[in-house]
């Protein structure tokens, strides 16, 4: 089992998208999905709404997910981990015991060398059309990923 963690910052917005549309990509039986922010201030919360409404509208059900908060653990748990962004790479990276630790860390746009977005930028103040963006890019990255994933090339 590769088992792959999603992580952002409330861990309502942007990783429960990247860990429901991951998890729509790959084999349940190879591989295990989660997502984890790295604040605590949606500890057991359901996704955004708005991020609900958009994986929805594209036959994504996140509904069932709640908030936690990114352990030390995960670095045990997790084969990879990927943040949304630099300011969550750094906070992860902050938590590393090591540099086995540090090699799991990457940027997950930077897994798809096509594509020119240097983060997955954070919609939480902005409106459904940005929660849009977000998610045609995170398909697009974890089309990759999941093909990567797959054909053992991470
Ligand atoms: P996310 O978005 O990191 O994509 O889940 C955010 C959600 C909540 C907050 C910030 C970003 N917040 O400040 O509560």
């Amino acid at each position: 089992m590769t088992r792959i963690l999603m992580v952002c910052l409330g861990n309502i917005c942007r990783s429960p998208l990247a860990h429901g549309i991951l998890e729509s990509k790959l084999p349940s039986d190879r591989f295990y999905v989660d997502s984890a922010g790295t604040a605590n201030y949606h500890v057991g919360d359901s996704p955004d709404h708005r991020s609900i409404a958009v994986a929805k509208s594209n036959e994504i059900d996140i509904s069932h997910q709640r908030g936690r908060q990114f352990e030390v653990s995960d670095f045990d748990t997790f084969d990879h981990i990927f943040t949304m962004d630099q300011s969550n790479y750094q906070n992860v990276v902050k938590l590393a015991r090591g540099h086995s630790d540090i090699a799991k860390v990457k940027c997950v746009v930077d897994i798809d060398e096509t594509i020119s977005e240097t983060s997955v930028p954070d919609p939480y103040y902005g409106n459904l059309t940005d929660f849009e963006n977000v998610f045609s890019l995170l398909n697009k990255v974890c089309s990759t990923l999941a093909n990567k994933l797959q054909n053992s090339s991470l």
